[in-house]
């Protein structure tokens, strides 16, 4: 089947976060992480008949959903996932919070890197606790973990890590002597882990494949929560269903207890769209991967040779983050809106001077977009 990524859907008047912000402006929004791709027919089609049967009541999670994401775990990543590990959730940024609130002694730091996806800046925060924060750095054109630099953290009253991988924004894929390395530090210092693995599928570098960092050993799987969802593969996000996977049970029974009152169940267009997710989309998705493959290597191109912009090898994600900073612009992103092109600023992130382009949209919006963007640094 041929799955036509090139349309163009006019979103406007469908509340979308990413639409409204500029509407009537004429701005091409590349900001916000969702794609402007219809999700996949299985899903829109299994959304139809709930829709149809007319009655939307409360859930509870179908075995049908859990052996689903079982199986996909084995088969992907040979990772062997008990179906009472699984916890279901409204919202990975939710799984983020509630992993700040339930573990370390309040007193305790949560360690970051930074640039990040902005909700792990204030997810501590958010429960009182104190926010530490590790630069990455660059090593042959490619974002990656400052060991040292993050141990000297850990090694101080640290409860928990927040690690992203794939990394928004700067498209890292973490190889496994990278994850190990990070277990066994972690482990040394008792340190828990919440892997953010939103961005999994999304594996553009042919060279690379995801590890989800509980996979790998006994001890990571010990002290790891892995948060995943269906939402941003299937651009699905504003359905609100996502899970935890927690393999020790202390740490499980912990971040339950942390729920209780607070968090919702998912709801059950969120669950109807999961299941056909993971059990029906298999080949829309790899045909995504081959379009964004394309628009990836687009912007690398394109970006590379706009004056005063730098961008290293994408390898995850659908998000482009450029150091502008040979620009000397004060306000890039300002600067862009002005030019037609609405990008997220990187200060939000936690670095100034850089901006992330999402290039999750057909290839004439995105030529389009970059064309404004040159055009706009040419005339500086
Ligand atoms: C790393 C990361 N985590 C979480 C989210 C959002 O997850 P949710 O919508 O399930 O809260 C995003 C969205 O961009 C993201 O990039």
């Amino acid at each position: 089947m041929k799955y036509n990524f090139d349309e163009i859907i006019d979103r406007s008047n469908t509340y979308s976060l990413k639409w409204e912000k500029y509407k009537s402006t004429g701005i091409i929004p590349m900001w916000v992480a969702d794609m402007d791709f219809k999700t996949p027919p299985a899903i829109q089609e299994t959304l139809k008949k709930t829709i149809e049967h007319g009655i939307l009541g409360y859930t509870i999670i179908p075995d049908e959903l859990n052996n689903a994401v079982i199986a996909r775990l084995k088969v992907l990543y040979d990772w062997k996932v008990e179906k009472g590990w699984v916890i279901w959730l409204p919202g990975v940024v939710c799984g983020l919070n509630v992993a700040c609130a339930a573990f370390g002694a309040p007193q305790d730091k949560i360690v970051t890197t930074t640039p990040i996806y902005p909700p792990f800046l204030s997810a501590p925060g958010n429960c009182g606790k104190i926010l530490a924060t590790v630069p990455m750095i660059d090593v042959n054109q490619r974002a990656t973990l400052d060991f040292n630099a993050l141990e000297n953290e850990l090694k101080e009253n640290t409860g928990l890590f927040m690690f992203c991988n794939p990394y928004n924004p700067c498209g890292t894929v973490f190889a496994k002597e990278e994850i190990n390395k990070l277990v066994e530090l972690c482990a040394a210092y008792d340190v828990i882990i919440c892997s953010d693995e939103i961005h999994s599928d999304f594996i553009l570098d042919e060279g690379r494949h995801h590890i989800p960092a509980a996979s790998l050993s006994k001890t990571a799987a010990g002290q790891t929560i892995t948060l995943m969802a269906p939402s941003k593969t299937y651009n699905i996000p504003g359905l609100g269903c996502s899970f935890a996977i927690i393999p020790d049970k202390g740490l499980r029974n912990k971040f339950k207890s942390s729920l209780k009152g607070l968090i919702p169940d998912v709801n059950l267009l969120g669950l109807f769209a999961a299941k056909a997710a993971y059990t029906e989309c298999d080949k829309w998705l790899s045909a995504l991967i081959a379009y964004l493959r394309k628009n990836r290597d687009i912007v690398q191109y394109r970006v590379n040779k706009m004056k005063g912009c730098k961008l290293n090898l994408i390898e995850s994600t659908y998000l482009a983050w450029v150091d502008v900073r040979g620009t000397g612009l004060k306000d890039p992103v300002s600067f862009f809106e002005k030019a037609g092109i609405g990008v997220s600023d990187g200060s939000f992130f936690g670095q100034k001077g850089f901006i992330r382009l999402n290039f999750g949209c057909p290839v004439s919006l995105l030529k389009e977009g970059l064309k404004r963007m040159g055009a706009a640094l040419e005339s500086l």
